[in-house]
C-alpha cells in the first residue's frame, strides 16, 4: 500500500501528476464534489494545527467525503497510553485514509507500518511535512512556472523546522536548484540533510546575514522559530526574533521574489509587508486545500482499484 511519508518520496513525475490534478479540481469543482462519497478520512492531530487539518478536512468535505478524528492528543487514547500503532491498528476499523501529525520523529512512518489504510505524515516533530511541501511546491509552480532553475533562500529556524527539511529534499530533485540556507549558528540544518547536500552534489550557502542575502533570491521562505522544540524557553526567547522581514529588507530584493511562509507567523514577518505583491503566503495556504484533494484521491485510487478521477 502507498503512502505518504516522507518528502523523498515526491519524485518530480509524481509532484507534477498531482498538480495537474489539483488544477482541475480547481478549475472544475463540481467534477470532484462526489468522487469521494462514502469515504472517511481520520486526522490524528497530537499537536497543533490550523491549516494543514483544516485544509485535509476541508479536502476531503470537498470530495463529497466524511471526516473523523481528534484535533489534542488529551482528547484521545493517548492520553491514557495508547502507541500509535495500536491506535491505528483500531483506526483502520473505521477510516479508509488518514492523515497523522505527532510530536515525535518517525511516528508517521510506525502508523504506515501498522496501517490498512493509506497514511499521511502531516507533520512528525522536527523532522518532515511532505504535504506542506506539495503545497509549497504548487506554490512555487504558480509563481514561478517552473521548478528549476531557482535560488530558493529559506530563513529561520532550519534545525527544527520540519517544512525546510522536507521543501530541501523535494527541490533538490530538480535540475539546477541553489539554496541559500539563512539561520544563527544554532538553528542550522541538521547535518544529516548537509550532508545528503553534499553528497548529491547541491549548490547550497549557508549564512546568517538575510540583508546581503536576499538580493539573489528566486523565493524566500520564511519559517517560525519552533518554540515547542526548544529545550529551554532562553534559547527561544534570544532567537525568535533573529530575523524580521519588513519593508526596508524587502526593497533590496528582486522585483519578481515570492515571500512564502508555512505559517503561522510570528514575528519573522511584519504585517507591513502583507500588501506587497511578492507575499504569498495566504495564497500558498489556499494551494493546500486543492493539492490535499489530489493527494487524498490519489491515495484512495489504490484502494479502489480504479480510477477516482
Ligand atoms: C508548519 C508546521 O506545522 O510544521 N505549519 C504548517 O503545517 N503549515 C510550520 C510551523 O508550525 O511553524
Amino acid at each position: 500500500m502507498r503512502h505518504l511519508i516522507d518528502a523523498k518520496e515526491l519524485l518530480p513525475e509524481y509532484v507534477s501528476e498531482l498538480i495537474t490534478s489539483a488544477e482541475e479540481i480547481i478549475r472544475k469543482p463540481g467534477q470532484y464534489a462526489e468522487k469521494c462519497k462514502g469515504r472517511i478520512l481520520a486526522t490524528l492531530f497530537y499537536e497543533p494545527s490550523t491549516r494543514t487539518r483544516l485544509s485535509f478536512e476541508s479536502a476531503m468535505l470537498g470530495l463529497g467525503g466524511s471526516v473523523i478524528g481528534f484535533s489534542t492528543a488529551d482528547s484521545s487514547s493517548a492520553a491514557k497510553g495508547e502507541s500509535v500503532a495500536d491506535t491505528i491498528r483500531t483506526v483502520s476499523c473505521y477510516a479508509d485514509i488518514c492523515a497523522i501529525r505527532h510530536p515525535k520523529e518517525g511516528s508517521a512512518l510506525v502508523a504506515a507500518m501498522n496501517s490498512g489504510i493509506p497514511v499521511i505524515n502531516a507533520g512528525d516533530g522536527g523532522h518532515q511535512h511532505p504535504t506542506q511541501t506539495l503545497t509549497d511546491l504548487m506554490t512555487i509552480h504558480s509563481i514561478k512556472k517552473n521548478l528549476s532553475g531557482l535560488s530558493i533562500g529559506l530563513c529561520g529556524d532550519l534545525k527544527f523546522g520540519r517544512t525546510v527539511h522536507s521543501l530541501i529534499h523535494a527541490m533538490s530533485m530538480y535540475q539546477n536548484n541553489s539554496f541559500i540556507l539563512v539561520s544563527p549558528e544554532e538553528l542550522k540544518i541538521p547535518d544529516y540533510i548537509r550532508q545528503e547536500m553534499l553528497k548529491q552534489n547541491i549548490r547550497f550557502e549557508e549564512t546568517e546575514d538575510l540583508t546581503r542575502s536576499i538580493t539573489e533570491m528566486d523565493v524566500l521562505y520564511m519559517t517560525r522559530v519552533q518554540r515547542e522544540r526548544f529545550f529551554n524557553e532562553e534559547d527561544y526567547v534570544r532567537l525568535k526574533d533573529t530575523y524580521i522581514l519588513d519593508r526596508h529588507k524587502l526593497a533590496l530584493a528582486k522585483t519578481d521574489l515570492a515571500v512564502m511562509h508555512p505559517l503561522p507567523r510570528v514575528n519573522e514577518i511584519s504585517v507591513e509587508v502583507d500588501d506587497d505583491p511578492r507575499t504569498v503566503y495566504f495564497e500558498q495556504a489556499r494551494y493546500g486545500r486543492f493539492i490535499r484533494m489530489a493527494l487524498i484521491l490519489d491515495l484512495l485510487e489504490q484502494c479502489e482499484g480504479g480510477s477516482l478521477r
